[in-house]
């Protein structure tokens, strides 16, 4: 589990989040919301290590450990899973070169060239992927629906406890989506923790989140359930303020 204690961040002295507490249960996913800048892709940078965010006070607890100490590389050891609103190209290493090395990064000396292939395979059927991909450049020309794909092969291969998925949902159509969701809800199923960033009621009619947040200016301001995504969606954000504002 991640606990989230009390967090307040800055970054070039600006402060952006002011006390969020939110907690990511294994098995669970739970939706974070919000208008724009309201801080829910500092929080998603401050999860994945990004040196640029100043940790003012509060903490982050990853199975009860003080992952803020920790490096990258160990917070994805650890069993933590970054996908990002913005998934970036990175032409001249192919995807197979990538999957591999995320592989071995995470599973050190157990990790096997053969159980990688098998895996492989039968998670990029399960995509919809055909074999050519693997030689092309990470996300290089890569449409946004086979970003988003790529982004749940490379989850669905690194096995995390828990995922961050700091979504746009825009590029991605129908079938794309409901891919995603069936994708994201069988892992839960088997106990993966999810904590999905988005604007749109789309994604999350599909991935029944079992609870919704809503932050703004850096605070969480509103605590429900599925309804709470709904009412968002016909009355917008403004009836949602902050208790002592
Ligand atoms: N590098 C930065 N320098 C200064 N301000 C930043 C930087 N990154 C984000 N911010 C500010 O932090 C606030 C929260 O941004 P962000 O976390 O991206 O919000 P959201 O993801 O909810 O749209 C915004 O006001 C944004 O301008
Ligand atoms: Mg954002």
């Amino acid at each position: 589990m991640i606990d989230i204690k009390n967090l307040y961040v800055s970054i070039k002295e600006n402060d952006i989040l002011h006390g969020v507490n939110l907690k990511i249960h294994q098995g669970k996913i739970i939706a974070l919301m919000g208008p724009n800048g309201s801080g829910k892709s500092t929080l998603s940078h401050v999860l994945m290590g990004h040196p640029d965010y100043k940790i003012e006070k509060g903490e982050i607890l990853f199975d009860k450990k003080n992952l803020l100490s920790w490096p990258v590389h160990k917070r994805a050891r650890q069993g933590l899973f970054l996908a990002f609103q913005y998934p970036y190209e990175i032409p001249g290493v192919s995807v197979w070169q990538f999957l591999q090395s995320s592989l071995q990064a995470i599973e050190g000396n157990k990790f096997s060239q053969a159980n990688f292939v098998k895996r492989l395979q039968t998670i990029m059927k399960d995509l919809h992927f055909s074999e050519n991909f693997l030689d092309r450049g990470l996300n290089e020309g890569f449409s946004g629906g086979e970003k988003k794909r790529m982004e749940i092969l490379q989850m669905r291969l690194l096995q995390p406890k828990i995922a961050i998925l700091d979504e746009t949902d825009s590029g991605l159509d129908i079938d794309a989506l409901k891919l995603v969701a069936a994708n994201v809800r069988k892992m839960v199923g088997s106990k993966l923790g999810v904590l999905v960033i988005t604007h749109y009621q789309r994604l999350l009619s599909y991935l029944q989140p079992d609870e919704v947040h809503v932050m703004y200016q850096g605070k969480i301001v509103k605590s429900g359930g599925r309804e709470l995504v709904k009412q968002l969606e016909r009355n917008g954000y403004s009836w949602i303020k902050p208790q002592n504002a």
